[in-house]
Order: C-alpha cells, then sequence, then structure tokens
C-alpha cells in the first residue's frame, strides 16, 4: 500500500511533481481513485453532481460530514480535503466551531474555503487554531448567484491583480495551498510563481502545481453542462445507459439470470 499523502507531501511536491486531485463523494468510488491521486475533495459540487441540485449554496456541514465520513471509508492514503459549505464560516467564531465539528467527527487533513483577502482574518484564525486551510479564488461557486452566473476570471489587469492579492493574502493568513479556478491561465501561472504554496487548478491552464477535476465530469457521467475545461476520460454515461439497457432487456426476455448465474 503507498504512504499516506499528507500536507508535508503536498508542499515538498511544488515544482517538482504536480499534484493530482479529484473529487469524490462516497466510498465506493474513493476506494476506485485513492491508488491514482494524491487528494480527494469532498466537494459541495456534491451538491448538484450527487444531489441534482442547481448550485452548491444549499450544501449543510451535515451533508458535507456525512460524505466525508463516506470517503474516508474507502481512501486508504489520499490526503482528505473537505470544502466548508456556504453560510458556514461567516465569521471567525463560526468558522472555527464548524471546522473543529469537521475535524473532530472525520478524518479530513485540511478544510477549504472560498474567498481571497476579505477571508484573510478567518484564515488566520483558524490555522493560529491547528486547522489547515486550502483557499480558492478565481471563480467561486459559493458566490456564482450574487455575480449573477458563472464566468472567467482575470481577463482585465485589474481582475488580475485582484487574484494575486487574494491569494497572496491567504498566504500570509497561513492556507496551505489555494484552489485557482477558471481564470486565465497566464494569471494562474504568474500566481504559481508568485506564491511559495502549492496552487491547484481547475480550468486554470496547465503551469500551476496540480489539477482538480469533478469526478464525474472527468468520467463523462455528468450530462447537463460540460465546462470547456473539463476533458472526458471516459464515456461514462454512454457506459452505463448500454450495461444498464441490457440487462433491461435481459430480464424482460428471461435471458437472465441464466444457469451460471442460479443457485
Ligand atoms: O466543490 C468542488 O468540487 C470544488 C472544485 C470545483 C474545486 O470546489
Amino acid at each position: 500500500m503507498n504512504k499516506k499523502v499528507t500536507l508535508k507531501t503536498l508542499q515538498s511536491m511544488k515544482g517538482n511533481q504536480n499534484i493530482v486531485m479529484i473529487t469524490a463523494y462516497d466510498a465506493l468510488f474513493a476506494s476506485l481513485f485513492d491508488e491514482y491521486v494524491d487528494v480527494i475533495l469532498i466537494g459541495d459540487s456534491l451538491n448538484m453532481s450527487f444531489a441534482g441540485k442547481p448550485d452548491t449554496l444549499s450544501a449543510t456541514l451535515d451533508q458535507m460530514i456525512y460524505h466525508t465520513q463516506a470517503v474516508q471509508r474507502g481512501a486508504k492514503k489520499s490526503f482528505l480535503l473537505v470544502d466548508m459549505p456556504f453560510g458556514s464560516y461567516a465569521d471567525k467564531k463560526q468558522a472555527l466551531k464548524n471546522a473543529i465539528k469537521v475535524y473532530q467527527e472525520t478524518s479530513a487533513d485540511a478544510i477549504k474555503i472560498e474567498g481571497g483577502k476579505e477571508k484573510a482574518d478567518i484564515v488566520r484564525y483558524l490555522t493560529d487554531n491547528a486547522i489547515a486551510v486550502f483557499g480558492h479564488v478565481g471563480l467561486k461557486p459559493q458566490s456564482a448567484r450574487s455575480e449573477g452566473g458563472y464566468s472567467v476570471k482575470g481577463k482585465s489587469e485589474e481582475e488580475e491583480q485582484s487574484i494575486i492579492a487574494d491569494a497572496l493574502a491567504l498566504e500570509k493568513a497561513g492556507a496551505v495551498a489555494i484552489i485557482v479556478e477558471g481564470v486565465k491561465s497566464e494569471v494562474a501561472t504568474k500566481l504559481t510563481k508568485t506564491l511559495s504554496i502549492p496552487t491547484i487548478g481547475i480550468g486554470a491552464g496547465n503551469d500551476v502545481d496540480g489539477q482538480v477535476l469533478v469526478w464525474s465530469d472527468l468520467l463523462g457521467l455528468f450530462e447537463k453542462f460540460v465546462p470547456k475545461f473539463v476533458k472526458k476520460y471516459a464515456d461514462g454515461s454512454s457506459l452505463i445507459r448500454n450495461a444498464v439497457q441490457q440487462y433491461a432487456d435481459e430480464v424482460k426476455n428471461g435471458i437472465f439470470p441464466d444457469e451460471n448465474f442460479r443457485y
């Protein structure tokens, strides 16, 4: 069995080896992914790809904890990163209370919060209280409703400076790594060179310290919307439809179970 991936492992990978991150929400898929990835993110994207909701906003802390507990039963060595859901870290005290709950009820190695300089005090308070924090800058799905939708960030000089200032403020506050989502590749490249902590990109080009994709996107299962940055490594939905159709046909026609599948 491979060695457990720790924070030290991830920090030593910056500039040496790309970090591989994938989301998972249950034990079965976590056990399939564990061998090949460094980090499993229990992302609040589960609200969309698992629960069928239109955005991430209604995910709750208890749901995040439930799914993390499932993932930790399947993942033996990956670093486990848990998203703090919308509304669970609005101020320092609330953030610490909820992060402690996550630490006490799961084996999460770190938590992730969305936001930049405006969250720096919260990140400092969490790290001062022994919580490892990943930041999340650029496109922040929890802000999509208030911003009127999802849009690529870093297109103007002003936006570029703001993203870089956000990430620097988080690093200074003690964040251990930063997710960079939906930003122009050149901005993510600059950010990665500027920071001494690892950057993990999603829709942020290739010059970052690692990549993350939502599992149901990369396996070609999520059909509602496929962003430009998603590469489908399998045609999962066709695979599943074909298999279930064949099963249904065989049951309807009395073919399954034949003598090979009987006691
Ligand atoms: O919730 C999630 O899956 C995420 C990734 C998109 C980075 O935050």
